[in-house]
């Protein structure tokens, strides 16, 4: 396993794989490797002839300073979970190599509008220009590639989608489902620092979400009745301060008038000092013309 530090040796390095008539396959991640990155490794180590793993804690994706220095580091766990897992590199660059006269922060950030307005975007001003400007910055530094992001950090996948798309990225983005435990909570690099009572309060985020689910699939088509019920849920545990619980289209992110098709549910909270995210799929059959004459009467009504 090689670990390389500069963006030009990993261009070098790629360019000669590709010239040589290899894959390359990206796994972006500030590090703190737990078994969630593990299945991004894995997959693109079987999709790829070669995969390399970033590890960079970004800075500028950063809007709680605290949170910054709090965050996990542990190159060599990280470098021996990466090789377990197939990777074939890990990039791990400095904070000067990737914002050269860093914290001097002027220059290029690439905002993605429209899709991170709402969730984390509201609740964590800055957040997605930093994440857009990395991700924008390692795809150009790994050229054509695959690149694995989680479902996790759905808001996010939507976010690297788009950028790639608008400025025509030679990347394939490949989406990869949420890891979690056998309680349901999804593993985050953030659950370390949950004490062992906010641990067990967690697993009412992915509870929420399922009662979420079932209610749709119970046939619910109303979004503020199915946040209602995931925040019924969420309220049964006094462990957690909500951040927002919501229902969106899928693949817009909108909030939708009603749920049809394919829509995410999203919930965001705190356990103590600790902010956790989770989410969820679910599918509602399409609605019909007369469900829909029938909806919009209630509507006008306020029924
Ligand atoms: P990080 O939080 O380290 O996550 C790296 C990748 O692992 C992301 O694509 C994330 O969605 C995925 N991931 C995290 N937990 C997961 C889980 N339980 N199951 C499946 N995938 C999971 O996300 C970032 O880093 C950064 O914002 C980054 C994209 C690297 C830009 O700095």
């Amino acid at each position: 396993m090689r670990v390389i530090t500069t963006a030009t040796d990993l261009s070098r390095e790629l360019d000669e794989a590709r010239r040589a008539g290899h894959s390359v396959g990206l796994v972006p991640t500030m590090g703190a490797l737990h078994a969630g990155h593990r299945s991004l490794v894995e997959r693109a180590a079987q999709e790829c002839d070669v995969a390399v793993v970033s590890v960079f804690v970004n800075p500028t994706q950063f809007n709680d300073r605290s949170d910054l220095e709090r965050y996990p580091r542990d190159l060599d766990g990280d470098v021996a979970l990466a090789e377990e897992a197939g990777a074939s590199l890990v990039f791990a660059p400095q904070v000067e190599e990737m914002y050269p006269g860093f914290p001097d922060t002027s220059g290029t950030t690439v905002h993605v509008a429209g899709v991170t307005e709402a969730m984390e975007g509201a609740s964590r001003p800055g957040h997605f220009d930093g994440v857009a400007t990395v991700v924008t910055k390692l795809l150009a530094i790994t050229g054509r590639c695959r690149a694995y992001f989680g479902e996790k950090d759905y808001q996010q996948l939507a976010v690297v989608r788009r950028l790639v798309a608008d400025l025509r990225l030679p990347v394939d983005v490949v989406a990869c489902a949420t890891v979690r435990d056998p309680d349901g909570v999804a593993l985050s690099s953030r659950n370390a620092r949950l004490s062992s009572a906010e641990r067990v309060s967690a697993r009412v985020l992915h509870q929420a979400l399922l009662a979420g689910v079932a209610a749709i699939e119970d046939g619910e088509r109303d979004p503020e009745r199915v946040a209602d019920v995931m925040e019924v849920v969420l309220a049964g545990e006094p462990g957690v301060v909500v951040d927002y619980a919501t229902v969106v289209d899928a693949a817009t992110l909108q909030a939708p008038q009603v749920v049809a098709g394919e829509v995410r549910l999203l919930l965001a909270g705190w356990l103590g000092s600790v902010r956790l995210i989770d989410n969820l799929g679910a599918t509602a059959p399409p609605i019909g013309p007369y469900e829909a004459e029938e909806r919009s009467i209630r509507l006008c009504a306020g029924v």
